[in-house]
């Protein structure tokens, strides 16, 4: 089955609804997915991706439907991931010969996966071209690390289509192929969570490589992804949203989530959010057990959120296993422009508020006081946890709030639970950084250290980062200086 996209474009693709996991079990898709293939038919046949490799016998015999396998003059790969790529075997055995056009990073990938170097390979860089007949053209555009080094986007001219690949996409299935036939809640939703969960770590990147597309004035009349719907009605839309979220994006909203052994971290999280909203009754407050509820969510909650609060139980003088398992996703997206507190109860010693508030620290994010109670928190305790959560509302707030209300005699009185406090590490002035500085790629996290500098760009050892060229790419992922900042030489080491 094939559908109509724009003049001689079909959508091939295959639609998911049963998928349930993606990037193994990490990724939720309860809305399954689609895996988008396009084919051109004008003066040149072209093939853009294929489908996840699980459908491939299905997806060669639709395609072969639909046009004689052997008239496709061209394959183009923008990504090698196998729910892209995934059909290749089953395609290139039909069509041996046929050139594939994709990064020459997507070569090391497509030949790991299928094991078949003798495919007539044609790598492309950022404003190669393939005429394709009628007088128009495709041009490449590379997206190193957006979201695999191998990424890129292919534009055809005259019809104004981006092929966009991962990006701009949802793992969203509907009958329907474009943005203004389905529920628009539910897409944005679903963009939303994506980006979220898969896009944060490369923000800078994100933000650098629309501008540099946007730099080309091409006219966009569609943005066609490979996952879920095409852009038709109003495509920059999706463009500028990125834009948005892509720069330190922050809702009036706190995040808190916990595991809990015996009810008593949840008691505290449930008197936190009180203290909150008492305070600043206009933000949105949101609570989970990380234990119970859709980890992909509550990582989208927190992309959203100014700050959050992470709560545990103190088990084996650690943290309970799902906190950390959060807490190592946080890490890993690298969010920036957010707020963090840490809480828990515990019994005999309280080791996992501090090994918490150590690890939100060390994931970048602006410290607040954290909180502790021991045993099961009395009347006393979740008024301070109250307290607390009224506390932070006040530091966190994003607009002025009223005045804080006189401290009631019953609040007084109580004995504080204790406390911990950690403060925030400061990053160095530009104007005070050593010659030695090791500089951290936020995108890919290679490290540049100027004692060794890198030599393969011509940059001298002892060369300072300030003065490394303009022109430096970063030897892990291809991204220019923009995304570097200074780390921690023990970080670095
Ligand atoms: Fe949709 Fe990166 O694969």
């Amino acid at each position: 089955m094939s559908i109509h996209v724009k003049n001689n474009i079909h959508w091939v693709g295959q639609r998911d609804w049963e998928v349930r996991d993606f990037h193994g079990t990490e990724y939720k898709t309860h809305k399954g997915t689609s895996y988008n293939s396009y084919l051109i038919r004008e003066g040149k046949n072209v093939l853009i991706d294929t489908v996840d490799h699980k459908f491939s016998r299905e997806f060669v015999q639709n395609l072969a439907a639909e046009i004689d396998l052997a008239s496709i003059d061209y394959v183009v790969i923008n990504h090698a991931e196998e729910d892209h790529a995934g059909a290749l075997t089953e395609l290139m055995a039909r069509i041996p010969g046929t050139p594939i056009y994709c990064t020459h990073n997507a070569i090391d990938s497509i030949t790991g996966h299928h094991h078949h170097p003798e495919w007539n390979f044609q790598p492309v860089k950022t404003g190669d071209s393939l005429d394709i007949g009628n007088g128009k053209q495709l041009v490449f555009i590379e997206t190193p690390m957006l979201h695999w080094p191998d990424s890129m986007m292919t534009y055809m001219t005259e019809d104004a289509v981006l092929f966009s690949n991962d990006a701009f996409g949802q793992h969203y299935c509907d009958e329907h192929l474009f943005n203004d036939e389905v529920d628009q809640t539910e897409l944005m939703e679903q963009c939303q969570r994506y980006y979220a969960n898969i896009l944060t770590p490369f923000s800078p990147l994100v933000t650098a490589k629309i501008k540099e597309v946007l730099g080309f004035n091409l006219p966009v009349s569609m943005v066609a992804t490979s996952h879920g719907i095409v852009w038709r009605e109003d495509p920059t839309q999706i463009i500028l949203k990125y834009l948005e979220w892509a720069d330190h994006y922050q809702e009036d909203r706190i995040t808190l989530f916990y595991d809990s052994m015996s009810n008593n971290t949840r008691m505290m999280a449930d008197a936190i959010a009180q203290g909150i909203h008492e305070v600043d009754p206009g933000v949105a407050v949101k609570i989970y057990n990380v234990a119970r509820h859709d980890k992909n969510e509550i990582l989208t909650q927190v992309f959203r959120s100014k700050g959050i609060l992470v709560g545990s139980s103190t088990m084996n003088n650690v943290m309970m296993p799902k906190v950390a398992g959060m807490l190592e996703e946080i890490t890993g997206l690298r969010f920036r422009n957010k707020r963090a507190s840490a809480f828990g109860s515990y019994g005999w010693t309280g080791g996992a508020v501090d090994r918490i508030q150590t690890r939100l620290m060390d994931a970048g994010f602006d410290i607040s006081l954290s909180l502790k109670a021991k045993w099961r928190p009395d009347g006393s305790a979740l008024a301070l946890c109250r307290e607390h959560g009224r506390q932070l509302a006040r530091q966190w707030a994003l607009h002025p709030l009223e005045a804080p209300r006189p401290i009631t005699t019953t609040q007084a009185a109580v004995t504080p639970a204790p406390v911990i406090a950690k403060a925030p590490q400061a990053a160095p002035a530009a104007a005070e950084w050593d010659d030695d500085q090791p500089m951290l790629c936020t995108v890919c996290q290679w490290v540049y250290d100027p004692a060794l500098g890198e030599p393969d760009q011509l940059v001298a050892p002892g060369t300072p980062w300030a003065q490394v060229p303009d022109s430096f790419l970063c030897p892990g992922c291809g991204i220019g200086k923009e995304v570097f900042e200074p780390c921690a030489v023990e970080a670095c080491v």
